[in-house]
């Protein structure tokens, strides 16, 4: 038998939360096709045009697929069509969605025997193809829906779902190219302590505004004082983008995972397609090509 997988998009950090926070959005996903094989091992088949490589060790969703089958014991092959909608180093984990996808499909055909932690656990190998860095923010959010927060990832994952209130996402795609291992290498190993302390301050904030539905407190929590600094030397029009979105209404917002794409959130569909006109006249006036995209939390 054979099944299908939608496998979302995800937008990393979420602005205060390096390596520690991620949700889910509705849309862009990648659709993938999984079927058990006779012959055992992994096998790769892309059906888009971003020529990714098909050696299962090379390959996010392949690496992810052969961790998995290193826990089971009985001898299983395993085929994965691959139709990638969300582009490859957009900076909305397009690698945690493969990787992601085929975890959860392949438990799927596997009768359900790994818990979702366990599939994060395999699904970071596919990660560390990628970028080098076996970082769960994009993947955890993708088996889990919704928001996660990833308190560790050593010596297990350990996954926390947090509830929110609806809120729309503003993404916007800029067409330049960041590599995560690039955007990692360039952060400073050590942090000065106030800037630690207005940080736990802005993650424990967005928390607790996400359970207990408080926009204000998300909005003023939405600030990185460690990463965003360094980074967003790399985006260009990202000072436009963050400040004219604030004068549109968004409660706020920054880079995506790596980059080069930006979020912002809103607390209504309105403002966040006054948030999408803004994104797209920044680029448009920059003559830089770009891709918008007005979703939600999924
Ligand atoms: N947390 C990771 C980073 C996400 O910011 O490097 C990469 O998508």
């Amino acid at each position: 038998d054979s099944i299908t997988v939608l496998a979302p998009a995800t937008v990393a950090n979420v602005v205060c939360g390096f390596d520690v926070l991620g949700f889910a959005l509705s849309e862009p996903n990648d659709t993938m096709h999984l079927r058990l094989t006779e012959q055992p091992g992994v096998t790769i088949i892309n059906e888009d045009d971003y020529n990714l490589p098909t050696e299962p060790t090379r390959n996010v969703a392949g690496a992810a697929l052969l961790a998995l089958l290193r826990a089971v014991p009985e001898p299983v092959g395993i085929e994965v069509r691959i139709s990638k909608a969300i582009k490859p180093g957009s900076g909305i984990g397009s690698s945690a969605a493969s990787a992601a996808g085929a975890v959860v499909g392949a438990n799927r055909l596997l009768g359900e025997r790994f818990s979702k932690a366990e599939l994060v656990e395999f699904a970071m190998y596919g990660e560390e193809v990628a970028s080098g860095v076996r970082h769960a923010d994009n993947i955890a959010p993708g088996i889990y829906g919704g928001v996660t927060l990833i308190r560790s990832t050593t010596p297990l994952p350990d996954i926390v779902p947090l509830s929110a209130p609806p809120l729309f996402v503003t993404v916007v795609h800029p067409q330049i190219e960041i590599k995560t291992s690039d955007a990692r290498q360039i952060l400073k190993q050590e942090v000065p302590l106030k800037d630690a302390i207005r940080q736990w301050g802005n993650v424990a904030g967005l928390v607790a505004g996400l359970l207990q539905s408080d926009y204000d407190l998300i909005g003023r929590s939405l600030e990185d004082v460690i990463i965003e600094p360094v980074r967003s030397i790399l985006i260009p029009g990202f000072a436009q983008v963050k400040e004219r979105s604030r004068e549109a209404g968004a409660l706020g917002g920054g880079i995506s995972g790596s980059g080069p794409s930006l979020f912002m959130l809103s607390r209504e569909e309105a403002t966040a397609k006054a948030v999408e006109a803004v994104m797209q006249e920044v680029y448009t006036d920059l003559g830089l090509e770009h891709h918008t995209y007005l979703t939600t939390i999924n």
